[in-house]
């Protein structure tokens, strides 16, 4: 090629590119309303992304990936969550996370009921647009190695409160006391449980177990005596080998691998606490 031809293949090929571009830019832009449901944009959706803005969530969180890397993404969190875990949640996040064992904490925003009612229809929205399958997994923060456990952060029953922990005050939400009670059982049930979905340890994640439990009792492929959800993640804590999570590595014999031993260890409340807690992930 000459000078001049080269020239021509440089500009020919920009050119070619460039027109690409933007017609995918155009197409991208078509297809907006249709994968962002723009006609589920309520007015509480709205005031929702007001009351984001406001408190200024993004300093910390991501949605789409997008926004600060001190906390985890909330693009699905709906999804992964139920609403009264969330709505106990934002009341007041200190019930959830200890600033001593996991190094950081969300602050207590003190937030009305109507904006954490318009929020959660946000936060909803956002988890059902179609983001194509962006991010490609969802940033988990909370300082563990393995996506949804806290191994580390674990302390044992009756073990030593760490120095400057916050004073239990015995008044604190059941859903909150769950949580807890998952970490600290013994053994700890985050040792084989995972809440992130798709996570399967020496048990199947508990990711989405509240809808998975409320459909299963009602199905003729189960095999314990619950009448609800609550009541199947209670025979499951008691008696794990009522009903067995089909999965060659989960028993043998028709017998849970899952210890047998809560029954006993754990106190009928603390049971409920968790029951109430596993409850709420949908
Ligand atoms: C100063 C930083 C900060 C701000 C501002 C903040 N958060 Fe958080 N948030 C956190 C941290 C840190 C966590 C997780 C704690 C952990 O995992 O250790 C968290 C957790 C959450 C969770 C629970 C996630 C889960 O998986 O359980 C929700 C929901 C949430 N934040 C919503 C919000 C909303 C809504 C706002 C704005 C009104 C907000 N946050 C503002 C730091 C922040
Ligand atoms: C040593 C590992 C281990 C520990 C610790 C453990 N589990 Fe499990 N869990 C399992 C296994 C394996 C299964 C699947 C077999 C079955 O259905 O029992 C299971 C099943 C479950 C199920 C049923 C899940 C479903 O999808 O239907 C629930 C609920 C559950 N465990 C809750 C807990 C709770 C709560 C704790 C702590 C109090 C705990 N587990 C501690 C191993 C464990």
């Amino acid at each position: 090629m000459n000078k001049r031809q080269t020239r021509l293949f440089a500009i020919a090929s920009t050119a070619i590119a460039s027109l690409v571009f933007i017609g995918m830019t155009i197409d991208s832009h078509r297809q907006f309303p249709t994968l962002t449901n723009a006609q589920n944009i309520t007015p509480a959706v709205r005031s929702g992304q007001d009351v984001w803005h406001k408190y200024n969530c993004i300093n910390c969180h991501t949605l789409f990936g997008e926004g600060a890397y001190y906390a985890p993404d909330l693009t699905k969190i709906t999804q992964h969550r139920g609403e009264q875990y969330l709505q106990a949640y934002m009341r007041d996040p200190s019930q959830f996370y200890d600033e001593q064992r996991h190094r950081r904490l969300m602050p207590k925003q003190n937030l009305s009921e109507e904006e954490i009612k318009n929020l959660i229809a946000f936060l909803d929205w956002v988890s059902k647009v179609d983001n194509q399958g962006w991010p490609p997994r969802p940033i988990l923060v909370t300082g563990a190695s393995i996506p949804g456990t806290d191994m580390a952060a674990a302390p044992k029953e009756g073990g030593e409160a760490p120095p400057g922990a916050r004073p239990q005050t015995g008044n604190e939400n059941p859903i909150a006391l769950g949580e807890r009670a998952f970490r600290s059982a013994t053994p700890a049930c985050n040792a084989c449980h995972s809440i992130a979905p798709g996570v399967n340890m020496a048990g199947p994640s508990l990711a989405g177990v509240g809808s998975r439990a409320e459909k299963l009792v009602s199905s003729p492929d189960y095999k314990g005596k619950a009448k609800d959800a609550m009541g199947y993640i209670r025979e499951s804590i008691t008696d794990p080998s009522a009903h067995i999570v089909p999965g060659a590595m989960y028993s043998a014999n028709g017998v849970s691998f899952m210890p047998n031993t809560y029954g006993k260890g754990l106190k009928p409340e603390q049971i409920d606490q968790i029951a109430a807690y596993l409850a709420t992930l949908k």
